[in-house]
């Protein structure tokens, strides 16, 4: 069991992505972006945020990790920390700030509350991916079609998710270079 938290239904969704997923022999690394001020260590591990959510609107993140041979990576550390629906960060505790590992097929998952824009800058998840003996991966993962995307200059298309019909769910695999 490598995936913790109090959260069972995450495991099960987790186990409902596709097995064969959209993976091409020698695709490239995901890109890299600014870790930016609001990162801490010590996040605690768990893949359900939403303890403190109450009526805030849930989001969730999904996906696996490869290696750029498309190989799944497994128990790679995920890490994810994001601003709240007001665009504020907890600076003081770790709301909205979580890692897990990635399980056996490479899957990660988070549940958590959808994160809204602040300043200069448009709504995003920022994420750090560091597989087992290899490079972290430091990144931020966007909405498709959010209107403040094209006024941030940190925005790439290159790392919007994948939304699901309902827009609650969010779907992006993480490249990683094969070790
Ligand atoms: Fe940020």
């Amino acid at each position: 069991m490598i995936f913790t938290g109090s959260s069972a239904h995450v495991s099960a969704q987790l186990s409902a992505l596709p097995l064969t997923p959209a993976c091409e022999t020698g695709s490239v690394s995901t890109p890299q972006q600014t870790q930016g001020p609001f990162y801490r260590p010590n996040a605690p591990q768990r893949n359900d945020l939403t303890a403190d959510a109450g009526s805030r609107r849930r989001f969730s993140l999904r996906g696996f990790v490869f290696d750029t041979g498309c190989r799944p990576v497994p128990e790679a550390m995920v890490e994810i920390w994001h601003a709240d629906e007001r665009g504020e960060y907890d600076n003081d505790g770790y709301r909205w700030r979580a890692y897990q590992l990635t399980d056996d097929a490479g899957r990660w998952g988070f549940d958590t509350i959808l994160t809204q824009h602040y300043s200069f800058r448009t709504a995003h998840y920022h994420i750090r991916v560091q597989p087992r003996g290899g490079e972290v991966l430091t990144t931020q993962l966007y909405f498709p079609d959010h209107p403040r995307n094209h006024g941030d200059r940190l925005f790439d298309p290159r790392l919007v998710m994948a939304l699901d019909d309902d827009r609650s769910t969010g779907r992006f695999d993480f490249v990683v270079p094969s070790l």
